[in-house]
């Protein structure tokens, strides 16, 4: 069955909302937490090994019942449901959407066309175990009998952002084996990486769930040349591996059958990394690691799915961005994570939020008027503090920041890690509470700056009342950064839900690549 097609704006909800907005968009949080003491504990959720911090944002407890209101008339929990079960939600495309399911740890039915798809997925599982065993203890071998050394992973979109930005993230895991990847069509990205590789010891994951996007096969082409200068056709067999659900178009590349992982087209690109999309993961962690990967998203698959809302970490993050997003009219979300690690995050994020929600029709092909997806844009603590973060606490756009931290370092440097996790709780302090024209005087007089007070004054000064979440999560492990990316998954498809748009299918992307097969013959 679809989702049910119902405006929100049209809710009543939505109409309180408005109203309630009017009474509320001066109110600063200060005053809030003056009036309740207890206003941080009850604007705090948990989950194993997650804690929300969602107190300092510009909402009162009516703010969160209309707007749980607002998610209970467009029937999310229907629609959680419908995802869930397989239901065909990409309507535009007729497909289920079932990333959850290549997670499910459970032991039931999920039916698409009224086939069980899990024994596929399981048995795909299988096969990443063992492959990635192979190649990991070095049974598997090259075309000239050495041990693989390297990955390549050729893939864009969603078949490169995931599995680098995981791959990067639990680097701590890591084995012996050095990853790549290959994504843009410009042409020195693949020779600044081919130029330092063996190709008898190298492994290369073709990545493509359509196989033919045009980045990802020119360059499977050129890497075959290049690996042809040394090796014969006989020879892709053992370096060359894919992962599609085009099959003749990967045999005609030459990949050998059994070197061929299968996916499905009910997994949209940008959901893709917990399917074969993820071997690099596998092959760079280990699969046990991968499991906990996918275990970690499992677990917040149910908490998701069973979670009363308004202690539902995603649904209360959903709830929150369409607050500032339709309400405020603040365009864009800024994310930042206090660990180098995750310096990838952001980037990942704007293609699973930005691609998804990115609709300017409603589910029934209608031009919608009011605001749908977020600009996510972000980077890693401490470094946007020297940058970017300028902007968000004195220019003149309301930006809300979600701030991701972690309590225990992964090498465990006590004083790294206390200076780090000072700042991570020192900038949702400072937009929230601002600096005021009085405080800012004391501070230069006290400082001796009292001649200069006049002048310094108002640009010295923190508006303050700037909303952030924050979420901080025990350590960065492979189930902890499964269960954070399901978060994103999964606010991502309540906002779809709520605005009414299909998060499933990206016909934006189509024109300009069809502009640019036009336009590669005008190019002399
Ligand atoms: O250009 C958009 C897109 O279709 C993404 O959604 C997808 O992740 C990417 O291209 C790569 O597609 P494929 O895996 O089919 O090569």
């Amino acid at each position: 069955m679809p989702l049910k097609n119902i405006n929100p704006t049209r809710t009543e909800s939505w109409k309180k909302l408005q109203l309630h907005f009017e009474q509320i968009k001066d109110v600063t949080m200060k005053s809030l937490f003056q009036k309740d003491n207890t206003r941080k504990e009850k604007f705090t959720l948990s989950f194993d090994e997650f804690t929300l911090n969602y107190s300092k944002n510009r909402i009162t407890e009516k703010t969160l019942s209309h707007l749980l209101n607002l998610a209970s008339e467009t029937e999310l929990q229907d629609a959680i449901e419908k995802y869930f079960n397989g239901d065909k939600i990409n309507e535009t495309e007729n497909r289920a959407v079932l990333h959850t399911a290549l997670r499910n740890q459970n032991n039931n039915e999920i039916k698409v066309d009224g086939f069980d798809v899990m024994p596929e997925i399981k048995q795909t599982l299988l096969k990443i175990k063992s492959f990635s065993e192979a190649v990991i203890s070095g049974s598997f071998k090259g075309y000239s009998n050495k041990k693989i050394t390297d990955i390549v992973n050729i893939g864009i979109g969603g078949s490169d952002l995931g599995p680098k930005m995981v791959v990067e993230s639990l680097q701590f895991y890591k084995n012996h084996l050095n990853t790549h990847f290959v994504s843009n069509i410009d042409g020195d990205h693949v020779s600044e990486i081919l130029k330092n590789l063996n190709p008898e010891t190298t492994l290369f994951i073709i990545v493509s769930k359509t196989f033919t996007t045009q980045e990802t096969l020119t360059n499977a082409e050129t890497i075959k040349k290049w690996f042809l200068k040394s090796a014969t056709k006989n020879d892709i067999k053992h370096n060359f591996v894919a992962v599609s659900t085009n099959l003749s178009k990967v045999k005609e590349f030459g990949v050998a059958e059994e070197n061929i992982f299968t996916m499905w087209n009910w997994v949209g690109g940008r959901y893709s990394l917990w399917s074969a999309v993820g071997l690099s993961i596998s092959l760079a962690i280990g699969f046990k690691n991968f499991n906990d990967f996918l275990k970690g998203a499992f677990e917040m698959d149910n908490h998701f799915r069973k979670t009363p809302f308004e202690k539902n970490i995603p649904v209360v993050l959903a709830l929150l961005s369409i607050w500032y997003n339709n309400f405020f009219n603040s365009e864009s979300e800024v994310v930042i994570p206090y660990t180098q690690y995750l310096e990838k995050l952001a980037p990942f994020l704007q293609q699973l939020s930005m691609e998804s929600n990115g609709k300017s029709v409603d589910r029934n092909g209608n031009k919608i008027n009011y605001q749908t997806g977020n600009i996510i844009w972000g980077n890693t603590g401490t470094n946007v503090q020297h940058a970017f973060m300028q902007l968000v606490h004195q220019g003149t756009k309301l930006i809300p920041v979600d701030f991701i931290g972690f309590k225990q370092s992964l090498y465990g440097n006590e004083d790294h890690h206390k200076k780090l996790m000072a700042n991570f709780y020192a900038q949702a302090e400072a937009l929230y509470a601002g600096k005021t024209e009085e405080e800012v005087h004391l501070d230069m007089k006290f400082k001796g700056d009292t001649n200069k007070i006049n002048q310094l004054l108002p640009f010295k000064v923190f508006e303050g009342n700037k909303p952030s979440n924050t979420i901080l999560i025990k350590k960065l492990s492979p189930k902890n950064l499964g269960a954070l990316i399901a978060i994103y998954e999964h606010k991502t498809f309540v906002q779809g839900v709520i605005w009414n748009i299909n998060s499933f299918d990206q016909f934006g992307v189509e024109l300009g690549k069809e502009l640019a097969n036009k336009m590669i013959s005008t190019i002399s």
